[in-house]
């Protein structure tokens, strides 16, 4: 017995040690092979490898003659830029682009890697699969699923003679008005996680398994870090959190990524606490380097580094110095070339960073074997079988498409609908593939496509029609929901149109439809006693309350992509495998009540959402839902915590300045009377862009705040609210005090004199200060109808900033008006 224990023990030890030499000398050989590269590269082939150009600005010759480190396409970059391209031309590129590489003229001959935006399905390239975007896997809850897919795409990646994608996206989007929220899995940040790293293992292959095989591409997590967290949920904005609540939220997918063996980290557009990640040392190098144990490449977005305070597009040695390992560029590359040389030869980068750099990325490129790869048209001959669209690729996104779809409504169990019945399909999203896909989508923000820029795709019409049909129904298509044979029940594709980044972030989450009165032909439908069920696809959850009441079954269908038909196979219980599909997906985000909920994640203190986070109906449930409020959203309230200001005024405010009887909308980031009576200007306070530098330059000026709508304020009132505001004086007139100003409409107009409490103040320091709104009752504004919960005006001269403006209750530790 014990002998056996024994034996079994020393074998364990045995093949422990084993392994553990394996390793050791696996690691061995890449660090001697990284020095015998590095010890015979010149200056300028090692600042050549740190970088990454786009292919419309960069020739393979020139690849060649700056020895480049790295390529991209961006999103709708095609190669020889022609859009109707086949396969053999990304091929035929791509080998332009390698060979010249390797036959660099002193024969150093490093490979150049090629990346691309390959982030739901390899989507730049005609005829590839899409694969719903990642909000709808984010309500497969299928890690599983996620890894497969991934690897059907990198191999659609590979067989295309590329080595990269930049994906997964492991933000967490927290605001959903933000234009990338689809492009996050889930709010919730430990499922992201866990998705994040499935996706990684799913490109790259696992570690000790088939980790970069043949067939395998290198991912990139991104974007690192804090980019779904920012205010106000502004792309490239600033996520203002202290350290742990900043990797608790947004950090959790950097960790289970690198612990998958990911290679490439993309730094973000954003800041932290106001300062630009690119240029950010402390997290790049202090937490992502040193503590996380990122050992692979961290590389630039688009040009990310001209955002670095004191950087432009064509020099920023500084985000090289912070730890960015690789430049991704534009048409500046050859001037930020040449600076970045300078820079690195008068020392202002250190020879020491940039080894570190290209010993990151040749470690890269000699563990995903680039040194000793075919050419890229040779690849595919590793897998003679596989082709790009391949049915097998299709069968997975439909699967996808299935198990994303979350059923919000099923009253009367009006679903599944009866294949064997007359069917009326309406909505052009149900024909159009673009609507479907979203951004990202061949071009790069989706928009400008036909059908045809996606052969091999299935609508969600087509989908329909072809399982009615053979099951012996009936099914038409109507723009304006007219029909000839009166249906039994009708399907109305509704949603959002493509988008991408910045160009999708919106004010509020009111769904806003201009192509067709949909809601107006649900209403006549079922009025004709026709069941009406709408299949939603959006890129976020959004405000349907009014869709909701005019529906029997509502479907959230995210942004499935080339699969439609994924829609029918779950809407008529098809049988797959023996079995009828049923509704799978959960709610991967909080679904709005009001369009106000921007911010609505499933730990808010507060939570109160419409259908909560893990949400979604099966048909095995009986559950109907009663008549929404349609008007909810009109109601603005606040909430304490809330911030009405700061720099730029929350969706529900706007700024003025007033001179006399006329008032000047603050739009962008100044303002001012013709005659300079008043200006006002956006500066740098605490962070960038937070504060309002305002002068009142001449009597009867002033500047406020005011809500779109009128506010109530009466039960934050009850809970003790106080109107916080972070203020600083620049100027101080002698004579002539500065009011408080509220406006509480007509004859209501109520001035607190704020000289006493100034007085106690320093000049040129931010200090917070608060009115109580009791203070304000107190002095007879009517709570129940403000205009404007803060302004500030004077007879005669001054310079004040203010910072954040929001409503908090207690004390805090700030200087508090003594209303008395
Ligand atoms: C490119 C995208 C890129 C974007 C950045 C576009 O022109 O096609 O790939 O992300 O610019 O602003
Ligand atoms: C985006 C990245 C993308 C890159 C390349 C940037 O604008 O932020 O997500 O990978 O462009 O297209």
């Amino acid at each position: 017995m014990t002998s056996l224990k024994n034996k079994i023990l020393f074998f364990l030890f045995l093949s422990l040690l084993y392994s553990c030499s394996e390793e050791g000398s696996k690691q061995a050989f890449i660090d001697s092979e990284i020095e015998k590269y590095l010890s015979s590269m010149s200056i300028e082939e090692k600042v050549g490898q740190i970088f990454m150009i786009e292919i419309s600005h960069i020739s393979p010759e020139e690849v060649r003659d700056y020895k480049i480190g790295a390529i991209l396409n961006g999103g709708g970059s095609f190669p020889y830029g022609k859009a109707d391209h086949a396969l053999e031309d990304w091929q035929t590129l791509a080998d332009e682009y390698f060979l010249a590489s390797k036959n660099g003229e002193n024969g150093s001959g490093i490979p150049v890697i090629w990346g691309t935006d390959a982030v739901h399905g390899h989507n730049n390239l005609k005829g590839a699969v899409l694969y719903p975007h990642n909000i709808g896997l984010g309500a497969t809850r299928n890690l599983e699923l996620i890894k497969t897919l991934s690897s059907a795409v990198a191999k659609e990646v590979y067989l295309s003679g590329l080595d990269m994608t930049f994906a997964p996206a492991v933000s967490v989007p927290l605001d959903d008005r933000w234009g990338r929220t689809y492009e996050g899995f889930s709010e919730d940040p430990s499922l992201v996680a866990k998705m994040g790293k499935a996706s990684v293992e799913g490109y790259q292959g696992e570690l000790g398994k088939n980790y970069l095989d043949k067939g395998k591409v290198l991912a990139t997590a991104k974007h690192y870090i804090g980019d779904g967290g920012t205010l106000n949920g502004v792309d490239k904005g600033n996520t203002v959190l202290d350290e742990t609540d900043l990797l608790e939220l947004h950090g959790q997918g950097y960790q289970t990524t690198i612990d998958a063996g990911v290679e490439f980290i993309m730094a973000s557009f954003n800041s932290w606490n106001g300062q630009k990640l690119h240029g950010h040392k402390y997290l790049l190098t202090d937490v992502l380097k040193d503590r996380l144990g990122f050992q692979g490449v961290v590389l630039g977005d688009w040009n990310g580094h001209q955002e670095v305070d004191g950087c432009h597009s064509y020099t920023c040695p500084e985000a090289i110095n912070a730890g960015l390992d690789m430049f991704m560029v534009t048409d500046s590359w050859k001037k930020l070339y040449e600076n970045t040389l300078e820079q690195v030869k008068s020392g202002q980068i250190s020879l020491e960073r940039l080894n570190d750099a290209v010993s990151r990325i040749l470690r890269v490129k000699i563990l995903y074997g680039l040194f000793t790869k075919e050419q890229p048209t040779e690849r595919q001959f590793n897998f003679i079988k596989d082709s790009i669209g391949s049915k097998e690729h299709r069968d997975l996104a439909r699967q996808a498409v299935r198990e994303s779809l979350v059923l919000l409504k099923n009253n009367e169990n009006t679903l599944p609908l009866d294949p064997d019945s007359t069917i009326l399909v309406i909505g052009k999203g149900s024909r159009d593939i673009s609507k479907a896909s979203g951004g990202w989508s061949f071009t790069w923000q989706g928009t400008g496509n036909t059908n045809d820029n996606f052969p091999g795709a299935t609508t969600i019409y087509k989908g329909i029609e072809d399982f009615v049909q053979k099951a012996g129904g009936n099914v038409s298509y109507s723009s304006d929901g007219s029909y000839s044979e009166k249906p039994d029940s009708a399907i109305i594709v509704v949603g959002e149109n493509p988008y991408a980044e910045y160009q999708g972030s919106v004010e509020n989450l009111a769904f806003e439809n201009n192509e067709i009165d949909h809601l107006k032909i649900a209403h006549s439908l079922r009025k004709d006693g026709i069941s009406v069920t709408y299949i939603f696809l959006s890129g976020r959850p959004l405000w349907v309350n009014k869709e909701l009441n005019s529906s029997d079954a509502f479907v959230a269908a995210w942004l499935p992509g080339t699969e439609g038909d994924g829609i029918a196979e779950v809407i008529f219980a098809q049988t797959i495998e023996g079995n009828p599909v049923d509704f799978k997906g959960k709610l991967p985000f909080s679904w709005p009540k009001t369009i106000n909920q921007t911010n609505l994640n499933f730990w808010d203190a507060d939570y109160d959402p419409l259908f909560e986070y893990g949400y979604g109906l099966t048909y095995l449930e009986r559950s109907n839902l009663d008549q929404l409020n349609e008007n909810d959203q009109f109601t603005k309230k606040l909430k304490l915590g809330d911030v009405l200001l700061q720099g730029w005024p929350s969706p529900q405010f706007k700024v003025y300045v007033g001179f006399l009887n006329k008032t000047f909308e603050l739009e962008g980031k100044s303002v001012g009377s013709p005659n300079g009576e008043v200006f006002v200007q956006i500066v740098d306070g605490k962070l960038q862009e937070d504060a309002h530098r305002v002068a009142l330059n001449v009597g009867s000026s002033k500047w406020y705040l005011e809500p779109t709508e009128i506010m109530n304020l009466e039960e934050e009132e009850k809970a003790s609210g106080i109107l916080t505001f972070d203020f600083k004086i620049n100027k101080q007139d002698a004579i002539n005090p500065l009011y408080y100003l509220v406006d509480c409409g007509e004859n209501c107009d109520v001035e607190l004199d704020l000289t006493t409490f100034i007085n106690t103040l320093q000049v040129d320091r931010w200090q917070t200060l608060g009115i109580p709104l009791k203070c304000l009752k107190e002095r007879g504004v009517d709570l129940k109808y403000i205009e404007s919960p803060i302004g500030f005006t004077s007879k005669g001269t001054w310079e004040f900033e203010v910072g954040k403006v929001y409503l908090e209750g207690g004390e805090g530790g700030k200087s508090i008006f003594p209303c008395k």
